[in-house]
């Protein structure tokens, strides 16, 4: 399996090859690393070192990121990889930062209908497992047109380090060795064969058909990367670059920061800035659940994300919030949780001052269980980021509007935040995190840590977190925030939920701070940052 894997690869890449590096200067604790050349955060220590050992060889930042996510296919093959999908938020130095959409889009044969019984019920699972379930992999497309847009090396140099993962093996990490527990409590994975890029094709195209799904050889032919613009807003004297639609996290991102941003820096003890926080995500996940979708489909997005980054929103909503007391979820507009760690981030700054953060995903652990032919590509369950009908919620307990119903040829809602913090125009912090609707808050309280209370990267990414989605009306919180904190929250009027650090949400930062560079893997997910 693990020769056909890197075949696979090598067939993509047109050769196989082997790059072997070892580096860094480790700052404790072990997932924190500080240089002041160039830094790579993956949520798996090869995956970093594939991407620095790319930027010791005189690539850039965009070479190192692509590296990477082909390592992390190798590594994290039940988080994401090439039957996936992703965005990256691209920030070359001196230039204008843009947005690559390789997410996964619903098959031409799909429609929600599909999806319900003879009584308009919801089939369960079928947007969750099995053929019906994928979406049309943009990952490969995705990362090769950031290489040829942005990069400056050969397919073959970047995908060197994941051909030699997948030929050489690795290790297997404790949380690799959960993901397959997790799996195997819960189903099985089919097979089929393959050994060039027409071949994959075929492999994906064949495992789908083989159970009856929907998708065609043409919906893998005209399959399209989007260039999009990254939204834009204003923390602290940053300006903030975050995912538009479709994903909810830029609009989550900046709406959340733009309503803390009121508040004079200093003026909240801890309890009153979690309070506070949790009253921020309420009215964020209520608008994500009203108003987004794929905006490509539904054109009113486009306004409804405008007016939820504006300044008047920001002010309005921090009108409404009232220091001692939370209100009901009908009082936030209108909008569950399951566990996530299919998916994958990693943040990359180089010497020069690109930066990337791109988030890519399978969605749920090992995505639709599905594999495409005996190549090793686990085909993704994005699917399950759709609605089928308005009133049953998906995966991750979200509720969502028509907007985000299935239609051939949509991009399902995300909540992947890869987002990239500017200073005097250029990159001074590169975030994202895997974990469903978690990654969204995980996300925020990372950068809230670093910009708002001088913590480290490492320090940020391990800090306690709470997470409010509006729907369930819950605080889901980790046990290590400090017990001030929790009490303030129930006697707000929070229920109160504990949330185990192995289902939070997982972050990579990399952050430069003047001549330093400071990258953090968050501890969760077990990965470790790599760099010079
Ligand atoms: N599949 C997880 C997300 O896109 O939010």
């Amino acid at each position: 399996m693990r020769r056909r894997t890197a075949l696979a690869l090598a067939a993509l890449a047109g050769t196989a090859g082997c790059t072997s590096v070892r580096e860094s200067s480790q700052e404790s604790p072990a997932w924190g690393f500080t240089g002041s050349e160039y830094a790579v955060a993956a949520d798996h220590e090869l995956a970093s070192r594939a991407g620095a050992g790319i930027l010791a060889k005189g690539g850039n930042a965009v070479d190192a990121a692509v590296a990477t996510s082909f390592a992390l296919a190798v590594t994290r093959p039940y988080s994401a990889g090439l039957g996936g999908g992703g965005f990256m938020l691209i920030k070359p130095a001196g230039k204008r930062a843009v947005v690559l959409d390789y997410r996964e889009e619903a098959p031409s044969g799909a429609d929600a209908s599909a999806y319900l019984d003879g009584n308009g019920a919801v089939i369960p699972g079928k947007t969750e497992t099995g053929v019906w379930a994928i979406g049309v992999p943009g990952h490969v497309r995705g990362v090769l047109q950031a290489l040829s847009e942005y990069g400056t090396m050969s397919r073959d140099e970047v995908m060197a380090p994941a051909i030699a993962l997948a030929e050489n093996g690795f290790p297997v990490d404790a949380h690799t060795h959960q993901a397959m527990e997790d799996i195997l409590s819960r189903g099985k994975a089919h097979g089929l064969d393959a050994a060039s890029a027409a071949e994959i094709a075929k492999a994906i195209l064949g495992s789908i058909r083989r159970g009856g799904g929907p998708m065609t050889a043409g919906d893998l032919a005209n399959y399209r990367v989007e260039t999009r613009e990254p939204l834009r807003g204003r923390y602290r004297g940053y300006e903030v670059l975050g995912m538009p639609p479709p994903s909810s996290g830029g609009a989550c991102v900046v709406q959340v920061l733009q309503v803390l941003d009121g508040y004079p820096r200093g003026s909240l003890d801890a309890p009153s800035f979690y309070a506070t926080l949790v009253e921020a995500l309420k009215h964020a996940f209520a608008d994500r659940a009203a108003r987004l979708g794929d905006a490509d489909v539904h054109s009113a997005v486009h306004a409804d994300v405008a007016e939820m980054i504006s300044l008047e929103r920001a002010a309005k909503i921090r009108a409404g919030i009232v220091p001692g007391e939370t209100r009901s979820p009908e009082r936030y507009g209108i909008a569950g949780l399951k566990d996530d760690h299919g998916t994958t981030h990693y943040s990359v700054m180089d010497k020069d001052g690109n930066a990337v953060a791109a988030t890519e995903t399978v969605n749920t652990y090992f995505g639709s269980l599905v594999m495409a032919g005996d190549t090793g590509i686990v085909l993704n369950n994005e699917l399950d980021d759709f609605s089928i009908r308005t009133d049953v919620p998906n995966a991750f307990g979200l509720l969502m509007s028509t907007r985000n119903v299935l239609s051939p040829g949509q991009r399902p809602l995300s909540s992947m935040s890869p987002t990239i913090l500017l200073q005097g125009g250029e990159a001074v912090l590169a975030a994202g995190g895997s974990g469903g609707p978690r990654i969204i808050t995980a996300t925020l309280q990372a950068v809230l840590q670093i910009v708002e209370f001088a913590k480290t990267p490492a320090e940020a990414v391990a800090l306690g977190r709470v997470h409010h989605q509006w729907a369930p009306n819950q605080v889901f919180a980790e046990k290590r925030l400090p017990r001030e904190v929790l009490l303030r929250l129930e006697n707000d009027g929070h229920a109160v939920v504990e949330l185990p650090a192995s289902r939070e949400a997982a972050v990579q930062v990399v952050y430069r701070d003047g001549g330093r560079l400071f990258a953090a893997s968050d501890p969760r997910k077990g990965g470790r940052p790599a760099g010079r």
